[in-house]
């Protein structure tokens, strides 16, 4: 089992599979994008498996493979297929952005991936476009709708940005009144590859919590363990809606996560600077001990929240890497 300094329990890894992505999501890379990380420098799938195995045998039960944008790197699906068969993996879920998984849909359902996070961050064509500088959002869409019919749970994930999409708020929650879908607001994090321009407290859980709450009645449901969303529900609505407080981090005491970046950097915190490269403990030759022993002592290094990790960050390196590079 594998606990922290804190006492908390770790059994769930989020995977980067890839930092390169199709869209260019305002709040996640500048325009031009970002410096992609040398093709060689990225895990290998072999790596990444035999990173999952050793995990699997510390506690590790629960995957989310994420990005950039995982189905962009070729071999993922005979990736994810090796990893459902490892025993003590229970549970594998992705998070993608909508534009290449369409055809994909009954292949993950048979490799029983258990659930879809869609970043969809409007509902609008034309603000979908002005968010992500792409013009995917009929194919998004026709994913939405496929996933729904899909054996598979499905999320949508939407960062609430200040000037770009709060006029979307309410159409989201409607799309829960039908759909058996959660929608997550996600207050937005100064994570977009532009040193500088961090922002953001603009539109904390709380007022959107307040926005919601001038129309509808809510709810509150019972969150799963150590979800990071606070969930609602609206009477007679057949989904849900969470909110994410990822900028104000009222969640760290139960974090039971950690992070590996596509190029294998160890990450205990979404706000740290990465603290061990377990590319390069692997690339020496290291033994599964050997690496399990190095883990376990980062472990005991573990900041015990989110600002605590902001503040031990490198001053050169203020929190302003692409979310991309860091791996959702
Ligand atoms: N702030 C908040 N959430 C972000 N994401 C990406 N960048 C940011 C950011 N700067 C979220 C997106 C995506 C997931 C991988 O990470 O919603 O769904
Ligand atoms: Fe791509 Fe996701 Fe970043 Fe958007 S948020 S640019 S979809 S990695």
């Amino acid at each position: 089992m594998l606990v922290d300094n804190h006492g908390r329990e770790i059994n769930y890894l989020r995977l980067a599979v890839t930092d390169r992505c199709n869209l260019r999501c305002f709040y996640c890379m500048p325009e031009n994008g970002i410096k992609y990380v040398d093709r060689n420098d990225l895990l290998s799938f072999e790596e990444m498996y035999r990173i999952i195995s050793v995990l699997s045998e510390q506690g590790i039960s629960k995957i989310r493979i994420t990005g950039g944008e995982p189905f962009v790197r070729k071999g993922i699906m005979e990736f994810l297929e090796r990893v459902s068969k490892i025993k003590k993996i229970e549970e594998i879920n992705i998070t993608t952005n909508g534009t290449f998984t369409e055809d994909k849909i009954s292949q993950l359902e048979s490799i029983g991936v258990k659930s879809i996070n869609l970043s969809l961050d409007s509902i609008d064509k034309q603000r979908f476009f002005d968010i992500t500088r792409r013009d995917l959002f009929d194919q998004v869409m026709s994913t939405y709708h496929k996933l729904l019919a899909s054996s598979m749970k499905v999320k949508i994930n939407m960062v609430v940005m200040e000037g770009r999409n709060i006029d979307d708020i309410h159409p989201m929650l409607e799309l829960t009144k039908n759909d058996d879908v959660s929608v997550r607001f996600i207050e937005e994090m100064p994570f977009n590859g532009t040193t500088g321009q961090g922002n953001t407290t603009h539109w904390p859980m709380k007022k959107i919590l307040e926005t919601i709450q001038e129309v509808h009645q809510i709810e509150k449901i019972v969150d799963a363990p150590f979800s990071t969303s606070s969930n609602y529900k609206i009477a007679g609505y057949k989904g849900s809606f969470g909110i994410i407080a990822a900028y104000t981090r009222t969640f760290c005491g139960s974090c039971n996560r950690i992070r590996i970046t596509s190029q294998g950097t160890l990450k205990t915190c979404l706000y740290d600077n990465g603290v061990i490269s377990l590319r390069d403990i692997l690339r020496s030759g290291s033994t599964d001990i050997e690496l399990t022993n190095q883990l376990k002592n980062t472990l005991q290094k573990r900041p015990k929240d989110g600002f605590e990790a902001e503040k031990n960050r490198n001053l050169n390196s203020p929190v302003s890497e692409s979310m991309a590079t860091i791996g959702g």
